[in-house]
């Protein structure tokens, strides 16, 4: 057994704050896209596209747009938990090398996708899919991905001339990074910490779990 990719995937972090906004080299990016456009999709569909922003302008006008969105959310907080949120960076959009925002065109495979009459949901599950990869292969390369997903979707489609029938699924800050954090910055600023896996794994059926709630 390789242990390289389980290593790869308990490296993953979500990057807000590590990115150094140098270039990242073509053929890098291009292998961590081919890595991303390998998942695999429900009736071989490939619902994916992905738009690469390194215009700057772009991304301080979404970066304003997402200040606008952690504004809404700070405001639905109870004061605790607000106080907490307020430590934590949500986006590394102008500080990172570039933005990939994956969409999802859930049209794209006809009207008989294989595997998907009864779950319209596993076109989006496959795109999301897409997304790990190259999350993954990001991480194998050195690189870092901080997904940003305080957005509404019109705003962003509008931005980026994405068809009414397309989806932007997520915002990826994409770069070079100083360092990758061992521990995930929620858990770091005590917002929330990870469930053990063993509340996770059910037996034949559905038991609850003390976690099941929190
Ligand atoms: C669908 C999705 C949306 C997310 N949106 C954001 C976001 O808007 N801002 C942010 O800082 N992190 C976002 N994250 C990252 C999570 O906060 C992060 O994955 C989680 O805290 C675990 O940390 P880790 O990825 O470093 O292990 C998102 C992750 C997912 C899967």
């Amino acid at each position: 057994m390789s242990t390289q990719l389980y290593d790869v995937i308990a490296r993953r972090r979500d990057v807000r704050a590590e990115f150094t906004g140098e270039p990242v080299p073509d053929d890098v990016l291009l292998r961590v896209l081919d890595a991303a456009h390998r998942a695999p999709s429900v009736g071989m569909s490939q619902p994916w596209d992905f738009v690469l922003v390194r215009d700057p302008a772009l991304r301080r006008t979404f970066r304003d747009h997402v200040a606008t969105e952690r504004d809404v959310f700070a405001g639905s907080l109870p004061p605790e938990r607000r106080e907490t949120f307020d430590r934590i960076k949500v986006e590394g959009i102008c500080e990172s090398s570039l933005g990939v925002v994956v969409t999802h065109t859930q049209s794209r495979g006809g009207t008989h996708v294989l595997g998907r009459h009864a779950i319209a949901d596993a076109g989006l599950y496959s795109t999301v899919l897409a997304i790990q990869n190259l999350w993954l292969a990001a991480t194998a390369e050195g690189l870092g991905v901080g997904w940003v997903s305080f957005y509404r979707e019109d705003f962003l489609r509008d931005l980026l001339g994405i068809p009414e029938e397309t989806r932007p699924v997520a915002w990826l800050c994409f770069g070079t990074v100083s360092h990758l954090e061992t521990v995930p910055d929620l858990e770091r600023h005590g917002w929330r910490s990870r469930r053990p896996l063993a509340d996770a794994i059910h037996e034949n059926t559905w038991q609850m779990k003390e976690t099941d709630h929190a």
